[in-house]
Parts: structure tokens; sequence; C-alpha cells
């Protein structure tokens, strides 16, 4: 069986891309799947809130991408039995002008998976990406089967999703006939906020079955959980932040089951 590769995007920062991909992580991991997460964000958010030192982001995706080592090289253990890492670092924001003249750029990820001879172990490969539809965006959905959007429950939501879903269709038709958005989670639902309400009923009116059923309150534990280098699933496994990753876990699980049996 090939392995998933799910690409976490959207073009806004702060919609809860690497939380999802931090805690979607973790929640597998906790059943028994065998997962990886690769950091595409120059920030390195999902490395630090995995807890990944500094001093042992060295062996990062950006070497990889760079060719200064190999790919299989990059991948370290975090603290969670099931649950590795790519690391990423701040000499990531130079490798898109780095690559500028390279005409193979975009399938630069896609040829690091293919030849890498570990990552067929893994049940799952999330990409964090950075908060922009730019290269290392590209590179991500060029790689992956299928895209995971992350949206907040606010009043611009929806315009953004417009241009992420034409930059799909984008790399779909040139660069990844197997892509597909699957599918949109809403984060930071509070249903004591009428708009929020609004947005999500919206989301779900326009592009139905593509919304997970599973939503993601807004929830300070969800917050609290990476300053110490924890996904909440871990750090406060009873909130209501949890629970819903835990639960997205499982809806996860089932569409691929249904996938994997069609
Ligand atoms: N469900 C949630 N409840 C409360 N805070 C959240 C939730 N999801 C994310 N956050 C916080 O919002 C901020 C942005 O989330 P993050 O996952 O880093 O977004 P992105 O990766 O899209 O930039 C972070 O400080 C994060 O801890
Ligand atoms: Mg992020």
């Amino acid at each position: 069986m090939l392995s998933n590769i799910i690409a976490i995007c959207n073009q806004k920062g702060g919609v809860g891309k690497t939380t999802t991909a931090i805690n979607l992580a973790a929640a597998l991991s906790a059943v028994g799947k065998k997962i990886l997460i690769i950091d595409l964000d120059p920030q390195g958010n999902a490395s630090t809130g995995l807890g990944v030192e500094y001093s042992n982001r060295k062996k990062s995706i950006y070497e990889a991408l760079a060719k200064s080592i190999p790919f299989d090289e990059s991948i370290q253990q975090t603290q969670l039995e099931n649950l590795y890492i790519v690391p990423s670092n701040v000499e990531l924001s130079g490798i898109e002008s780095e690559l500028a003249n390279d005409k193979d750029k975009a399938f630069i990820l896609k040829s690091l998976l293919n030849n890498s001879t570990t990552i067929k172990t893994f049940d799952y490969i999330f990409i964090d990406c950075p908060p922009a539809l730019s290269l290392l965006t590209v590179m991500a959905m060029t790689a992956a089967n299928s895209v995971l959007v992350p949206l907040q429950c606010e009043f611009f939501a929806l315009e953004g999703l417009s241009q992420l879903i034409k930059t799909v269709d984008r790399v779909q038709k040139n660069l990844n006939p197997e892509l597909s958005i699957d599918g949109i989670i809403l984060t930071m639902f509070d249903k004591r906020n009428k708009l929020s309400t609004q947005v999500a009923v919206d989301v779900k009116k326009h592009l139905q079955e593509k919304v997970f059923d599973t939503m993601i309150p807004r929830n300070v534990r969800v917050s609290e959980a990476p300053s110490f280098g924890m996904p909440v699933v871990i750090y406060d496994r009873k909130s209501k932040g949890s629970q819903a990753y835990l639960k997205l876990a499982n809806e996860i699980i089932k569409k691929n089951d249904n996938r994997e049996a069609a």
C-alpha cells in the first residue's frame, strides 16, 4: 500500500494548519498508525510544537531539498512512539530563490519521497505548509495525494478559499493529476459567536461533503500545548480541543478505509 500523503494548506496564517498537523498526527499515532510530519514552514512551528530542540534541527527539510543530505537522514523520532518529524529551520526561507532556475523545482519534494526507503513504512504523511501559495506549497501539493484545508470560522474565510481551490486545480491539471481536496476542517469554532456559526453553515452549504463533520472548537488548552512542546491530545486529553482532534482522526481513518475498500 502506498502511504497517504496529505498537504495541510491555507495561504492565510493563524488558521490552524500547524495545530491540525500536530494534533491529527498525534491522535492517529495514539491509535497505532505510524505518522510522519514534514515541517515545510521556515517558521518551524510544527517542530517547536512537537518539542524538537533547535540543536536538533540541523538535519532539516532544507538540507534534504538542497540535496546536502539524503531525505531519510532528515527524519527523526518525536517523544511519541509512532510519530516522526522532518524538522524545519529558518534557512528554508532561502530555498525558493536558490531553486529559481531549476525547471523541475515543483517536483523536488515528490522525488525525495519517491526515492526514500523508509517512506513506505508510514501510514500517513502530513506536510505542514507555510502561509503562502508559494513554491513550497506547490511542492507539497505536487507530492501529496490530498489537500487538507483548515478554515477558520471568520468573515474572510471563504474569500481566501476560492484562490486556494484555483491553485489546487492548477496543480492538479499541470503537475499532479491525483490531487484532490479532502477535505475542509472548520477550526476555532465558537458556538456562542453568531458569525462563527454563520460561516460554518455557509461553508457546509457550498462545499457539502468536502467538509468534515467534526469541527474544532476554540479552546485555550489547544493554544497552551505548543509552549510545552506537546500536542494537546497528550497535554490535556480530556479538553474539548483534544476530543475534537481525536474525533477528526477517526473520521479520517473511516474515509480512508472506505476509499481503500472501493
Ligand atoms: N482550536 C483552537 N483553539 C484555540 N487556539 C487555537 C486553536 N487552533 C489554533 N490555535 C492557536 O492559534 C494560533 C494559530 O494557529 P496555527 O496552527 O499556528 O496556525 P497556522 O499554522 O495556520 O499559522 C496558534 O497560537 C494556535 O495555538
Ligand atoms: Mg503554521
